[in-house]
């Protein structure tokens, strides 16, 4: 109270510490709440203090305040709460019930930097605003000069739309290092990202040590190096070394766990059962009921689901056994380990796209669907993931799944992550079940930002203003059941970790401003403006982002006569489209896209470059014509 009061009589009088606002536009990512942004701003003094809590929660907070303001070159000292300092970090005494438990206040005044919060959680994510609002050089990672370190006169009063504000991280395709699983845990924190989904287990890799399991990683965790387009490769000879891959020492997962906490992140594990379980088969074949399963090989990328119309086909079992007894106490193991490690009170199992078609030929499965009278394969399945819950609750536990596990009938406690659209979800919900919604249609990071020609194929486009219309809240579901969402990074065709940040970054911000912002907050294209203006942030902190906003989108149709008609179209404004037929590369002095153009008699290739006045945004774009002739279904 005394040190508040303070804080006000400074702000009265200390008007030379005001001075012109600079230029730069406020752009916080996510938007907060509310936001006032008074005349001028606060000039940082030579001798930054910060006061805080002394609570062990908020250490890495003050660890992380002295490490971004060392760039400054100025002193920084932290000291305790008692003490009259320049930014003052303070947790309520009287809770402010509007901000719960992730919410704080942000005052930055001519006398310095106030941030208060119920929760240690709201003073973090509080920083996390004031980074943002710092000259972009806060970010760097070595001492700047020439900075004016001003940060503009705001009141901030800002909290989350949601409670689950997630990502998930597959570590099970392609291994990413304990070091590289902290930086992505870094670079969510400075969005407000609250929860890691590690995806710990596939066909191509069981990454966490189960030690009374040891062949799960002795085994399991490697397979043989492939590049190229994952699901094509040659299956590997048998005798080719299996050295690519790795895992998760119990001790790395208690300090990842550790590292995400610090940083109010908890992390979810995922152990992906009845399908995607090759890798655990290989390491027990005796989990089968398939007769030569004890051949089968981790994963490497080869061709082995069979997807067809209307459904897939595994061309090796890859399942779990529903009817094998021996599965259930190997899972037992699994989990009592798992629940130990994670603090997080969900265990994610899995339950997609598990192939049903060795089920359909196994005698002990039909045994088991006589005993049981289960009708389906999909009611086998249900058997199975009811079975688990049972498990995993005897942990103290709640199980959540992917949407698959609502065929056949859910089980009593699930918890439902709704990826194939949003249906799943409103199922779910309207059976009574919370629900995160993690669509394909919005959140799939995996997917290309932009057009195949100029991105490394994958599955399917979603682009960042596709993205950015992701709301979780489905009409006529009641909300009390959505928990929030999260946006999931598969791995199969991620090789690295400055392609995977190339495509976190910048769908993730948009993931992040759908779960924080309150609904009315939202607007395009000043979300647009905003990532444009956090760029040069990224490039300080040395993070991989995509700029396929940055690109056109092409539209092929046929017009009239049968002739290709090409659409050109930009996801953000003020940008101008030049382009060329003339195998020459495009540049501002080129012609302006203005309408549908048509495609000169033997012309072969439509290059586009796009500008905004003479800063070149996009990338130069060799698009053929005759893949927009067979878009638009005008060749074969
Ligand atoms: C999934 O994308 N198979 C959950």
């Amino acid at each position: 109270m005394k040190k508040t009061l303070v804080f006000c009589l400074l702000s009265l009088f200390s008007v030379g510490g005001f001075c012109q606002a600079s230029e730069s536009s406020i752009s916080i990512i996510p938007e907060p709440v509310s936001l006032v942004k008074g005349a001028g701003s606060f000039v940082l003094p030579e001798n930054i203090s910060i006061s805080m809590p002394a609570s062990p929660e908020l250490n890495e907070t003050g660890q992380l305040l002295k490490q971004k303001f060392a760039v400054t070159g100025r002193a920084v000292t932290l000291v305790g709460a008692d003490k009259v300092s320049i930014i003052e970090l303070i947790l309520n005494k009287n809770a402010d019930k509007s901000l719960g438990n992730e919410g704080y206040t942000l005052s930055v005044r001519g006398a310095g930097i106030l941030i208060k919060a119920n929760k240690p959680a709201g003073l973090f994510y509080g920083v996390q605003t004031l980074l943002q609002l710092l000259p972009k050089e806060i970010e760097s990672p070595v001492p700047v000069s020439g900075t004016v370190w001003n940060v503009p006169i705001v009141e901030i009063t800002d909290y989350p739309r949601f409670g689950w504000r997630g990502l998930m991280f597959d570590v099970a395709r392609h291994f990413f290092t304990k070091q590289e699983v902290k930086d992505f845990i870094d670079n969510m924190a400075r969005y407000k990202f609250n929860l890691l989904h590690m995806h710990l287990t596939d066909d191509e890799g069981w990454r966490i040590e189960i030690k009374s399991l040891p062949r799960l990683t002795s085994v399991g965790a490697w397979n043989v190096k492939r590049v190229g387009y994952f699901g094509t490769f040659d299956k590997p000879a048998p005798d080719e070394p299996r050295n690519y891959g790795g895992f998760y020492t119990q001790d790395d997962i208690r300090e990842l766990i550790k590292y995400a906490k610090d940083r109010f992140i908890n992390i979810m594990p995922e152990v992906d059962i009845p399908g995607h379980s090759m890798a655990a088969i290989v390491s027990y074949p005796e989990l089968s009921c398939t007769a030569g399963a004890d051949k089968y090989q981790v994963i490497s990328g080869e061709k082995f689901i069979d997807w067809h119309q209307g459904g897939f086909d595994a061309l090796e079992d890859n399942t779990l056994c529903p009817a094998n007894e021996k599965v259930y106490p190997f899972l037992d193991k699994v989990f009592t380990e798992i629940a130990a490690l994670f603090p997080f009170e969900y265990i994610h199992v899995g339950g997609d796209e598990c192939a049903k078609n060795f089920w359909e030929q196994s005698d002990a499965v039909k045994q088991l669907m006589k005993k049981e009278n289960l009708k389906t394969m999909d009611e086998v399945q249900s058997y199975f993931e009811k079975r688990v819950e049972k498990i995993v609750e005897s942990k103290g536990k709640k199980l959540i799944g992917w949407d698959e596990i609502l065929a056949g009938g859910l089980a009593p406690n699930a918890l439902v992550m709704s990826w194939r659209g949003m249906d799943g979800g409103i199922q779910a919900a309207k059976l009574g079940h919370q629900v995160v919604m993690s669509p394909t249609t919005f959140v799939y990071l995996d997917y290309m930002q932009g057009d195949p020609i100029y991105e490394p194929e994958v599955y399917a486009t979603l682009r960042l203003n596709t993205t950015y219309e992701f709301e979780p809240v489905p009409e006529g579901v009641d909300p009390k059941f959505i928990l929030g969402g999260q946006a999931n990074l598969w791995s199969e065709q991620i090789y690295n970790t400055r392609h995977l940040q190339y495509m976190v970054w910048p769908r993730s911000l948009a993931v992040s401003e759908c779960l924080w912002s309150p609904r009315e907050k939202k607007n395009w294209n000043s979300f647009a403006k905003k990532v444009e203006n956090n760029f040069p942030r990224m490039d300080l902190e040395q993070v991989k982002y995509s700029r396929c906003m940055f690109d056109p989108i092409f539209t092929a149709k046929k017009d009239a006569n049968d002739s290709l008609l090409i659409d050109l179209s930009m996801e953000v404004e003020g940008l101008d489209i030049h382009y060329s037929f003339d195998n020459s590369h495009p540049d501002n002095f080129y012609p302006v896209y203005k309408g549908p153009l048509s495609v000169p008699k033997d012309a072969v290739m439509l290059e586009v470059v796009t500008y905004r006045g003479d800063k070149q945004m996009g990338r130069q774009i060799e698009m053929p014509v005759d893949v927009l002739k067979k878009r638009a279904g005008l060749i074969k």
